[in-house]
């Protein structure tokens, strides 16, 4: 049954980003129920306040892959980790035709690789556990993308991609995988220090890459979304004893998600009959699931 809450045993995490946002959020609030918080921070220092032992914080760029195998070898050196929560990530503004290489390049180095690489470096000591919980903090807009976000939204879209076959590849193996869809939180998200917007945009996309950039800029420190309830969300499914395979967040998440779906479904309908018609004739076998 969904929402069905486990009793809540303590819990040791592996945290990425948890300098500030939705990381430190989790860090405080898990810290102060009494779990044990693996973390990393770009510069290793945090000043989230802990009772001794409980909190750990590593050095960690998520682009760097070397660091990352080591910095997960060292978190399993001192024991099992119930849940890998990927969180470290930032936000790139630019219409599709504008955005440069090298922008482009890093939104999917952190916001994809960064995760993937975590996950990969992971799984060893998560099979050999046969337990574990992966949480993937994508976004709305990894599932529903609108105009100037695009290489964030394909970086979020490539995280949940993986993630769907990631479940499939590890439930037999006791793991579970949830990737959590927030809409607009009140973090660092919206201001320089995350959101990036390319110089190089074009008045032709103004009136909708340009008009998205021009949205966030003037929702900075408005967004509806309270991170503290969130993180609280988050670990009520991680907590459940059927966490979901997608968690969004939001009553603005909620709307696009559900604008999306619809469309969806529409263009299935839509276009049903065409789809079914591109089968070789009668001697087509059903070949059962695509890969
Ligand atoms: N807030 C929202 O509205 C929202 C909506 C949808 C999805 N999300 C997702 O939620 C996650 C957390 O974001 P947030 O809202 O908490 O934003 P935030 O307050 O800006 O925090 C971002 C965190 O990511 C870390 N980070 C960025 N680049 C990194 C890198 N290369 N290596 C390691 N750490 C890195 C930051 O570390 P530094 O302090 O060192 O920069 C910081 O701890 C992100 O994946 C974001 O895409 C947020």
């Amino acid at each position: 049954m969904l929402h069905t809450l486990d009793t809540h045993t303590s819990k040791t995490w592996f945290i990425t980003g948890i300098s500030r946002g939705f990381g430190k959020e989790f860090a405080c609030q898990l810290l102060a129920r009494g779990d044990i918080v693996i973390g990393t921070t770009r510069d290793g220092t945090s000043d989230v306040a802990a009772s001794a032992g409980r909190l750990t914080v590593f050095a960690l760029d998520v682009t760097d892959g070397g660091a990352v195998r080591k910095v997960v070898a060292d978190a399993f050196a001192s024991g099992p980790i119930d849940v890998i929560v990927n969180n470290a990530g930032y936000g790139l503004m630019s219409s599709i035709e504008n955005a440069t290489d090298a922008e482009i390049d890093r939104v999917m180095d952190v916001n994809f690789h960064g995760p993937r690489r975590i996950i990969q470096a992971a799984l060893p000591y998560l099979r050999r556990q046969r337990r574990g919980h992966i949480v993937n903090i994508t976004s709305i807009a990894g599932i529903a993308a609108g105009a100037g976000s695009g290489y964030y939204a394909a970086a979020k879209y490539a995280l949940e991609g993986l993630s769907q076959s990631l479940a499939r590849e590890v439930a037999p193996l006791d793991i579970k995988v949830t990737c959590v869809e927030p809409g607009a939180f009140r973090t660092d998200f919206l201001t320089a220090r995350s959101l990036r917007t390319s110089s190089m945009m074009d008045s032709d996309y103004a009136a909708t890459a340009g008009a998205s950039a021009d949205y966030l800029a003037k929702l900075a420190g408005r967004q509806p979304g309270d991170p503290v309830k969130g993180v609280t969300a988050i670990l009520q499914a991680v907590d459940s004893a059927n966490p979901p395979l997608h968690l969004v967040l939001g009553p603005d998440a909620i709307k696009r998600a559900d604008e999306m779906l619809k469309a969806f479904a529409a263009d299935l309908d839509a276009w049903r009959a065409v789809g079914m018609a591109t089968d070789h004739g009668s001697e087509a076998e059903t070949a059962g699931e695509a890969s």
